[in-house]
């Protein structure tokens, strides 16, 4: 069985196991199997070499599943698997909606949600942890604060992995479920404004984001951060390749002509310094005014926890879309973990 070694979406094999499916799963089952897009066995790792047509296919199953659980709130479709969910940073919303997801597909979860519980914190290696994981379950899905430790644990077993946010890296499941976001919000994704304010250079949600919204041709991206937290240059000069126009904003005027600004906290636990967090915290606020201000229509997005980026007065506008943003995790989850585990 060969890995990718670029990481990304990496194809394994294997087998679909459609006699634990009920009825109505099997129908759900055959009127997907036209799908010319086979993600079963496939590593989630980094948004950056996601193409239009996987991404496309992983939103309209997160479609599917959305509504799924109109009608059936709880499935069997993954009734026989078991999935780990190994937490060794803090999280409320990618380990909460992964555990929903699970349940609602009718999986078992098995989760370490502390760093300190965990033999990790003993010195065992991220591979050693996932070898021994990948005996007890069929799917991994792994927060760590290493850049590419998703990567070491992926290239360690033969079952899929899934990165719920490598450090100040990547964090695809987040990218897919904020272009869900966008597509529901907007209509489209096609040539969008897109404008990202606040802490670009820890913010593992922007690296992806950037990557993964890059296929669709955006108008424009425009960066807007502290001086000392801009987005790394390696990925400015991606995006300046792939031909999408990007602007540094030193000031959220700009931003707020977007058609989606993209707020985001400032990564204190990032910083070896704590007197530079505190100098840069509280850098660009967002307030009803300055929205009711901007573009007509904008559609405010946060990957969340905030801390104090957007004042809760925005939060009742039409276009604060963040809360509804963190909903749609559940349903893109549930499509991901289908997916490489040969359901969908
Ligand atoms: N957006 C996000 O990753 O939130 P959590 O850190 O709560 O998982």
């Amino acid at each position: 069985m060969e890995k990718n070694p670029e990481g990304g979406l990496i194809w394994l094999g294997g087998h679909i196991a459609v006699d634990v499916m009920s009825i109505e799963d099997v129908e759900i089952h055959e009127k997907m199997k036209g799908n010319p897009m086979n993600f079963q066995g496939k590593d989630i790792l980094s948004a950056e070499n996601m193409t239009q047509e996987e991404i496309l296919e992983i939103l309209r199953q997160s479609a599917e599943m959305e509504n799924l659980c109109k009608t059936r709130p709880v499935s069997d479709l993954l009734a026989d698997k078991v999935v780990a969910l190994l937490f060794l940073e803090p999280s409320t919303r990618t380990r909460l909606s992964f555990e929903t997801a699970v349940k609602r597909l009718g999986a078992k979860a098995i989760t370490v949600s502390d760093a300190k519980t965990s033999s990790t914190a003993k010195g065992e290696t991220l591979a050693d942890t996932a070898r021994t994981v990948e005996g007890y379950v069929d799917c991994i899905v792994v927060r760590q604060p290493m850049i590419g430790g998703a990567k070491v644990m992926a290239d360690a077993v033969k079952i899929p992995v899934i990165n719920g946010g490598d450090g100040a890296g990547q964090h695809p499941t987040q990218a897919l479920l904020d272009l869900y976001t966008i597509q529901k919000e907007r209509g489209t994704l096609e040539g969008l404004k897109l404008a990202m304010v606040g802490d670009l250079k820890f913010g593992r949600t922007v690296h992806s984001l950037t990557y993964a919204l890059a296929p669709f041709k955006p108008k424009e991206y425009i960066f807007c951060s502290p001086a000392a937290l801009e987005m790394p240059e390696h990925i400015v000069a991606d995006m300046v390749e792939k031909g999408v126009p990007c602007k540094i904003a030193a000031s959220m005027d700009e931003a707020l002509q977007a058609d989606v600004i993209y707020m985001t906290r400032i990564q204190k636990e990032r910083f070896t310094d704590a007197a530079e967090y505190e100098k840069l915290k509280g850098s660009f606020i967002l307030n009803r005014r300055l929205v009711e201000k901007g573009k007509k229509d904008i559609t405010v997005m946060h990957p969340l926890p905030r801390v104090d980026e957007i004042t809760v007065d925005v939060d009742d506008l039409p276009s604060a879309a963040y809360f509804r943003q963190a909903h749609n995790g559940v349903f893109v989850r549930m499509a991901l973990l289908a997916l490489v585990m040969g359901r969908a």
